[in-house]
């Protein structure tokens, strides 16, 4: 039995979260605490060809013939057949697993994707570079996510905090010094498509109102990203409540969001907002220095399912 395997961590988004998605920068970093994890082996040299798909989390074990066509596991799949001529397979196991909560504003979809498509290049033995698996996990992506802006793919596959704007090459963010961040979990599972699509309606009603907010969230990332390059850092936790002040406004906070949010500025953290598509989902906090585990465990009382710490910082060169 031959085995491959590889994992993609999962993101936050920093700032700018659907203004991004109407061209405006946002800024966002991996989360490695958090890992999607994807196994290949070969399970017999009869039935070339067939793949079965082992994946608890979603409940599935089975011929992956048997998903929906429309599953993006299936279609993600079939799309990387297609990408490597249809090559000649043995039968195969895949196995996928995640620590990224789904439905929760860090990335699952593209983590589960990147690493699956990272395993199966090498079930293939046919390297890929960053840019290839971007664009191949991006296709998924508008499965999940309807009108994806691009950046859960690129973040997670280049795993390194990233100032993101639709249509172009995205930079890394040069991080000064390292950025302790606190996520903490509402517990509210919510697709990012349907907040994505709400916005969008919203936006139909009322262009000016949520273009001037898309505007001013588009400020906030460049002064953000100036105080990341800078180490800048207390700052930050300004420019964190006025970005959530106006996610508020565009109508992706909720009870439970702002609920942890309160709780963390009553807690003496330096800022707080969530993250991702929002309506449930994650928070991100920042706090100050000394006080991260007495945070946590006030934002767990508060009724956070889960708080996890991670550094915003680069990758060791
Ligand atoms: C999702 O992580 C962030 C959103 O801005 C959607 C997107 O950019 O595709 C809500």
């Amino acid at each position: 039995m031959t085995i491959w395997s590889a994992t993609s961590p999962g993101k936050v988004i920093l700032f700018g979260e659907h203004a991004v998605v109407y061209g405006y920068p946002a800024i966002a970093a991996p989360v490695t605490q958090l890992k999607a994890h994807v196994r290949i082996e070969t399970i017999s040299e009869n039935d070339p060809g067939k793949i079965q798909l082992n994946a608890p989390d979603i409940g599935f074990h089975g011929e992956i013939n048997l998903l929906p066509q429309t599953n993006p596991i299936r279609v993600l799949i079939c799309n990387l057949l297609d990408y490597f001529n249809n090559p000649s397979l043995p039968a195969l196991k895949i196995s996928i697993h995640s620590e990224i909560p789904v439905a929760a504003g860090m990335g699952s979809g593209a983590a589960i994707s990147t690493a699956l498509i990272k395993a199966f290049a090498s079930v293939v033995n046919q390297p890929l570079s960053l840019e290839e698996i971007s664009a191949l996990a991006f296709d998924i992506e508008k499965i999940y996510h309807g009108n994806p802006s691009g950046i859960d793919n690129t973040v997670i596959t280049y795993q390194e905090p990233v100032y993101f704007q639709r249509g172009r090459p995205f930079i890394p963010v040069k991080v000064a010094q390292p950025v302790k961040i606190i996520i903490a979990d509402t517990g509210i599972k919510k697709e990012t498509a349907r907040v994505v699509a709400q916005v969008r309606s919203s936006w139909q009603a009322d262009t000016n109102t949520f273009n001037r907010i898309f505007h001013e969230i588009g400020e906030i990332v460049q002064q953000a990203r100036n105080c990341l390059e800078n180490g800048f850092v207390d700052p930050l936790g300004l420019l964190m409540n006025r970005n959530q002040n106006l996610l508020c406004e565009l109508g992706v906070s909720s009870p439970e969001i702002d609920h942890l949010v309160k709780t963390a500025i009553g807690c003496k953290a330096l800022g707080a907002k969530l993250s991702g598509g929002g309506q449930g989902g994650n928070i991100i906090v920042l706090p100050m220095d000394e006080d991260v585990d007495g945070l946590m465990k006030s934002l767990e009382n508060a009724g956070a399912v889960r708080t996890t710490c991670t550094i915003i910082d680069n990758p060791m060169e």
